[in-house]
């Protein structure tokens, strides 16, 4: 029972475990009992350059004694050079920026200018799929945070992901996947109406939902299929964008340009409450003579813009990204050795620095789960409703970092889940 004046998120407030959070540094942040975490799962995804960044601290303090006040459509630096580098690691053809306060409200405005730029309705998404908490963004959302909020914003229609373990269209390891995930994209744009869905929006690795790779030929697919309907691609980069799956944007990997690229966590890391959509010059220039009807207060704060400005330099100074792709195999390794440890049957999956494992385990051993996590000091997202447990690191964590935080989470893992009889201690 919380006696905080203040809600807590996503919980009812007699189950809230609140972390009194003093500090931190690196991959690893401090409590106000005295405790120092490894924090495996960047506190809600966000942190990608690391607790205690005093660069970023000081970007933000010369900023705010500079200008901290702005006007939506004012001018300034740092608001300019800020575009310029998201255009940058969006790749050529993108030509602006959308600024927001979040994640959810890019997904909003994407929305927006989708139904704006195409004079259609409808969207297409996933069921393992997390896009906001607002009315827009929820109904876009495929997860258990939809249904009680329901009926949302008309028009959105939900298909499968591609959940290869657990595989709709029934292939299995040894059978010839006959991509029937991706084809389920291209069969609803169809028969939901062909040339009524103003964009499809996907994640490129489902995150919060489990970190599920697709196979190489899925955002090809899916990006032809919206083609052929006249249908914008947005590609929701608000978890999996800054180097979280081992380059700039997720979508990057499959070599498809999206229409709309949505962004927030790790822009600032944090540091401050900002996101953007990327908008493709294809869709932008709708706008040349058409009002943007979109806009918000603090479109693009100073000291927002400050905080992602520096930390986009970081990330270039530190080759966050390539660190990323360089520790995906890493954590990957380490993660099927744990799964060998265990008594159950547990999936490893991931790309880069986001990667899930799914021990196939009642709710009462995953209570037990964040029982010996905790002893052990692991900060890590621990989904026990739907089995699974998901690291996304600080992108500055060192490989002997991960390796003994992911083996001191094996040792809690089989504490709580028992050991396979073939067992390999770490
Ligand atoms: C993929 C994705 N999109 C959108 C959001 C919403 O972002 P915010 O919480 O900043 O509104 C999240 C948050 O977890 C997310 O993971």
């Amino acid at each position: 029972m919380s006696d905080y004046p203040f809600f807590f998120t996503w919980t009812s407030q007699n189950a809230a475990k609140p972390l009194e959070l003093t500090g931190g540094e690196g991959a690893w942040f401090t409590t106000s009992d005295g405790g120092r975490w490894l924090d495996l799962g960047a506190l809600s995804y966000q942190v990608n350059a690391g607790h205690g960044r005093q660069r970023i601290v000081d970007a933000i303090t010369r900023q705010a004694n500079q200008l901290c006040l702005s006007a939506p459509n004012a001018v300034y630096p740092a608001k300019v050079e800020l575009a310029e580098r998201l255009l940058a690691l969006a790749g050529p053809g993108f030509s602006k920026v959308f600024f927001t306060l979040g994640g959810a409200e890019a997904n909003e405005n994407a929305i927006k200018i989708a139904r704006q730029v195409t004079g259609r309705l409808k969207m297409i998404s996933r069921y393992r799929s997390y896009h906001g908490a607002s009315m827009g963004a929820l109904a876009l959302t495929g997860d258990w945070r939809r249904p009680p909020m329901e009926p949302l914003i008309p028009g959105v229609v939900h298909v499968h992901d591609c959940e290869c373990e657990r595989c709709q269209y029934g292939n299995r390891a040894g059978n010839v996947c006959d991509r029937g995930m991706a084809g389920e994209i291209e069969k609803t744009l169809r028969l939901d109406g062909a040339g009524t869905t103003a964009a499809v929006f996907l994640e490129p690795v489902p995150g919060a939902n489990g970190a599920f790779v697709p196979p190489p030929d899925y955002w090809p697919r899916v990006r032809a299929a919206c083609d052929a309907d006249g249908a914008l691609l947005v590609a929701d980069e608000v978890l999996c964008g800054f180097g979280r799956t081992g380059n700039a944007f997720g979508h990057q990997h499959w070599g498809v340009v999206p229409d709309m690229i949505t962004v927030a966590k790790g822009l600032a890391s944090g540091y401050a409450t900002i996101g953007a959509v990327i908008v493709h010059e294809r869709v932008a220039k709708h706008f040349d003579a058409n009002v943007l009807a979109c806009g918000l207060t603090y479109y693009a704060h100073p000291t927002a813009c400050a905080a992602a400005l520096e930390t986009l330099k970081l990330y270039e100074d530190e080759g966050s990204f390539e660190h990323s792709a360089k520790l995906g195999p890493v954590l990957l390794r380490e993660l099927d050795a744990v799964s060998k440890r265990l008594a159950v049957r547990a999936p490893v999956r991931g790309l880069g620095l986001l990667a899930a494992i799914a021990p196939e385990a009642p709710l009462s051993a995953w209570q037990t789960l964040g029982a010996e996590l905790a002893k052990r000091k692991l900060s890590l997202h621990v989904e026990g409703k739907r089995g699974t447990a998901i690291f996304a690191p600080p992108l500055c964590i060192t490989e002997e970092e991960l390796v003994r935080g992911v083996r001191s989470f094996g040792d809690a893992a089989v504490a709580a889940f028992g050991a396979s009889a073939v067992g390999v201690a770490s």
